[in-house]
């Protein structure tokens, strides 16, 4: 049965036209001429390279989510297939500016590490979604939101930062298509807690207890605390902002993910 079937018809509409949006972006269509207009400093390189890594790798996720009851919703499964279309340019543009100023990005997709990484995924997510069913369903949502907010301010705050021509309009570009991630994974994230008392409980549990910031597992923790000190600098509110987001999903409030994370990271390099 797809999930959305007794959602109003104004709920299917907002997914429909967010779907409707969906186009990857066209990497050539860039001023690749500009790539080496000014050197990037290497903090901005090792932020982009982890970030390239983590989009490319959004295919691992994309299957893994394709195996569970998620993807028996004909918006989810068209968003899943649709939000693997965009995310993977987003990898390719960062190691395509990133090889013009002399930094080689390795693709990791087809590395056994990689590939465990996957089969792990799979099973956890099998399992949870059998045992759990649509509750399930909400915690990947919520999930997901979590991350694609998380992702949006990241860039957000590059994009504040640099003056690098090409990079400024090729995070411009991406952030359009993050915020619009964020919107699909908050509107069903929300629509599914606001439903049931026991996809909060479980949900906010998953997330207590097994959030991890973006990119670790499929990147070693130490290089995702770098990042994080990178974009969340002392006295920086944006992990608040990210935080004060995740309040509004149904029953997450207070979680203070990102404050723990970004402390965490700090406390790393102490
Ligand atoms: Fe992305
Ligand atoms: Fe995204």
């Amino acid at each position: 049965m797809a999930l959305l079937e007794d959602q109003p018809a104004g709920g299917a509409r907002q997914e429909a036209k967010l779907l409707a949006l969906m186009k990857p972006l066209d990497v050539e269509a860039f001023a690749w001429q500009h790539a080496n207009d000014i050197t990037l400093d290497p903090d901005t390189v090792a932020t982009l390279s982890y970030m390239a890594r983590v989009e490319l790798a959004t295919e691992v996720y994309q299957r893994t989510l394709c195996t569970t009851r998620a993807a028996h919703d004909p918006y989810v499964s068209a968003f899943l297939g649709a939000w693997l279309h965009e995310e993977l340019p987003h990898g390719e543009l960062f190691t395509r500016l990133l090889a013009h100023q002399g930094h080689a990005v390795q693709d990791e997709r087809q590395t056994w590490g990689m590939r465990l990484t996957l089969l792990r995924g799979r099973v956890l997510n099998t399992a949870m979604a059998r045992i759990f069913r649509q509750h399930f369903f909400a915690v990947h949502m919520a999930w997901g939101a979590v991350n694609e907010q998380s992702t949006l301010q990241g860039y957000l705050e590059l994009e504040r930062r640099t003056d690098h021509p090409l990079l400024r309009d090729v995070l411009a570009a991406i952030i359009k298509q993050e915020r619009r991630h964020y919107a699909f994974y908050s509107t069903m994230a929300k629509r599914q807690l606001d439903a049931s008392a026991f996809s909060r409980r479980l949900t906010r549990f998953a997330l207590a207890r097994f959030w991890t910031p973006v990119g670790v597992g499929v990147r070693p923790r130490h290089e995702a605390e770098a990042v994080i000190r990178h974009l969340f600098p002392h006295g920086s509110t944006t992990a608040a902002d990210i935080d004060r987001r995740v309040d509004d999903l149904p029953g997450c409030d207070g979680l203070g993910l990102l404050d723990k994370a970004a402390r965490r990271a700090w406390a790393a390099a102490a």
